[in-house]
């Protein structure tokens, strides 16, 4: 049997499926009913929390006539092991290789949003728990979000970016580290980069001492930045980066350098409560929208008034989860 086309990263798109993807999102109307998954199902397993990747998965499967079976781990299912040749005489009484086999007889598509193990950033930069569900399943997996990578979400941020500017070529984008007490992870940022950097965007990334990207994601981004007629800058002043561009993007993650220990990371984070996005910093903008990948704190991340005002574009971002994992659907599934 063929092996199936997973999507772990945008990368696994090229560049016309990319096209073909957004093309479709951008033509579709999420409430008109288009049954192409009739008869068919995509299980949905979530390691940690989501609000919107699992309504907005939930509901396009719905909305295209298929079936959408939601597990969540250690209540639907149990701990499952992943290393390969072990005794499993410990706490996991199932294999990830035995779960994705069976589950592959069930379903059309796994989507899995697996937990990080927190402890190094060597070791999770490997996304080797999404790899085990891509090398045992016999139907395509969708990254839902790994440590390294959110190609949905980059899905709908390009869909976003496009509705807002047009033709993506050029144009400045300015993405910038926010404070949070809980900072999310880098993916969302490592997959907009490279996403915007596919398109030639420009792109200004500011973040405090401390907060740097992951070394190999921006080296690729650069490779793909030079190829395309975009460029990658960065900054540790939060205007600079702001000044002109047409799209910020604010995003707060964790740092790669006191990743697995919370307080050092507590004490880097405690140095930069004053990145926040007010209206104030949009000003330097030119006629700016405001992007976030969302949950967002307010008046920490984004101020209320941010949040409330023209500028804001969280809500139609996140409403484009929708047609954007639509189309996705449509094209992994061959389903038009
Ligand atoms: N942006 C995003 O993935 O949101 P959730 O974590 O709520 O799914």
């Amino acid at each position: 049997m063929p092996s199936p086309r997973h999507l772990i990263r945008l990368q696994d798109l090229s560049d016309t499926e990319l096209e073909e993807i957004l093309d479709l999102s951008s033509r579709l109307d999420p409430r008109s009913g288009r049954p192409v998954l009739s008869g068919r199902s995509v299980g949905m397993l979530f390691f940690r929390g989501s609000l919107r990747t699992r309504a907005s998965l939930e509901s396009a499967v719905h909305r295209l006539g298929g079936h959408a079976i939601n597990l969540t781990a250690m209540s639907d299912f149990w701990e499952l092991e992943e290393r390969d040749g072990v005794t499993m005489d410990g706490r996991s009484p199932e294999h990830v290789r035995d779960a994705a086999a069976v589950l592959s007889t069930y379903v059309d598509a796994l989507a899995i949003r697996p937990s990080a193990k927190m402890q190094s950033w060597d070791v999770d930069r490997r996304d080797e728990r999404i790899s085990a569900w891509a090398r045992y399943a016999t139907v395509p997996v969708l990254n839902m979000e790994s440590s390294l990578w959110h190609p949905m979400q980059a899905l709908a941020d390009l869909l976003t970016m496009r509705q807002r500017l047009g033709s993506l070529a050029g144009q400045e984008l300015a993405i910038t580290w926010v404070h949070s007490p809980e900072p999310a992870s880098a993916a969302v940022v490592h997959s907009l980069l490279h996403a915007a950097s596919r398109f030639g965007m420009r792109v200004r990334i500011a973040h405090p001492p401390g907060f740097d990207l992951d070394t190999g994601v921006v080296r690729e981004a650069e490779e793909v930045a030079a190829a395309s007629g975009g460029g990658i800058e960065f900054s540790s002043s939060m205007e600079e980066a702001v000044r002109g561009a047409g799209i910020v993007y604010a995003r707060s993650w964790q740092s790669l350098e006191s990743y697995g220990n919370p307080t050092l990371a507590a004490s880097h984070r405690s140095r930069a409560t004053d990145w926040r996005i007010t209206s104030e910093l949009l000003q330097l903008g030119n006629d700016v929208g405001l992007m976030h990948a969302m949950p967002v704190r307010r008046n920490v991340e984004v101020t209320d008034e941010v949040l409330e005002s023209d500028a804001s574009l969280l809500v139609k971002q996140a409403g484009n989860r929708l047609p954007a994992q639509m189309a996705l659907l449509m094209h992994m599934l061959r389903a038009h």
